[in-house]
């Protein structure tokens, strides 16, 4: 097994979208991350996989603004930044869906995908009475979910908790690729879900790569993992044990990197 660079192509004429150097995260004596590096480049998926307390959700934290590292650097498309809470992360782009899924069930898909950048109608009775343009916000809705190949969701006035699994997980995904995002971050989008439900999700993360949009994707399945990556980042004892695709290793192999039986 060898380790494993992105395609020529992508280090040659590419600048990775997100460029983590070095992260390090401690807890008191708990060390979270211990010098983790990670590159996202354009229209790719990135696996992250490892076990429990291997650092996962603490370098998502870390990339997404939620955790601020004890010391180690971050880029967006090569410009250094610094982020001190997750609208930080936000304002570039970087947007997140976290494991409880992060919808409004009450909500239509609409309000759900404008949900914290609600739109007031034009105009000073807008400003004053702060009323919200609920047509223009599903026409953009409709708008967004077309450019985004989401075709599960055809009725964006239908209340989300009308909505299955799986689409339930579409209106968040769709919350968090929409309005211009540069990266997408998912945690275990399919735990929760059936087979059918699951490689929705995983089509729809495959449709969004497709459409250049790079996904960062934290998955405990294997096959789910090497059905959709590009790449796979092996966090092991808050450190990358490896970067390997599914073309150099096989699962077996990752599962070997993942709990130290081999090295890549
Ligand atoms: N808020 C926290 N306080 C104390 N320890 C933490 C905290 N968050 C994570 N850790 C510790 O950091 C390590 C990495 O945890 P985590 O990133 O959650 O791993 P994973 O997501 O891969 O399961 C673990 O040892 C965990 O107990
Ligand atoms: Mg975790």
């Amino acid at each position: 097994m060898t380790m494993t660079e992105p395609a020529a192509s992508h280090t040659a004429t590419r600048e990775p979208i997100l460029k983590a150097r070095n992260l390090v995260k401690t807890f008191g004596r708990v060390v979270g991350l211990d010098g983790v590096s990670l590159d996202l480049y354009p229209g790719e998926v990135l696996a992250i996989i490892g076990d429990n307390g291997a650092g996962k959700s603490t370098l998502i934290k870390c990339l997404t603004g939620a955790e601020v590292p004890d010391s180690g650097e971050l880029f967006v498309s090569g410009k250094p930044v610094h982020f001190k809470r997750p609208q930080d992360a936000r304002a570039h782009g970087i947007e997140t869906v976290y494991q409880n899924l992060a919808v409004s069930p009450a909500l239509d898909v609409a309000s759900n995908l404008f949900l914290g950048r609600e739109e007031r109608i034009p105009g000073p009775v807008g400003k004053l009475f702060r009323v919200l343009d609920t047509k223009g916000m599903r026409r953009k809705a409709k708008e967004e979910l077309t450019r985004l190949g989401i075709s599960t969701l055809q009725d964006v006035t239908v209340p989300v908790e009308n909505l299955s699994g799986g689409q339930r997980q579409a209106v968040a995904v769709a919350r968090a690729a929409a309005f211009g995002s540069k990266v997408v971050v998912l945690d275990e989008p399919t735990a929760a879900l059936g087979v059918r439900e699951s490689n929705q999700v995983l089509q729809l993360v495959r449709d969004l790569r497709d459409r250049g949009l790079p996904v960062i994707l934290i998955s405990h399945n294997m096959p789910h993992v090497f059905d959709v990556a590009d790449r796979i980042h092996i966090q092991r004892l808050g450190k990358c044990a490896a970067t390997i695709t599914p073309q150099s290793h096989n699962m077996t192999d990752a599962v070997a990197i993942m709990t130290g039986a081999a090295t890549a």
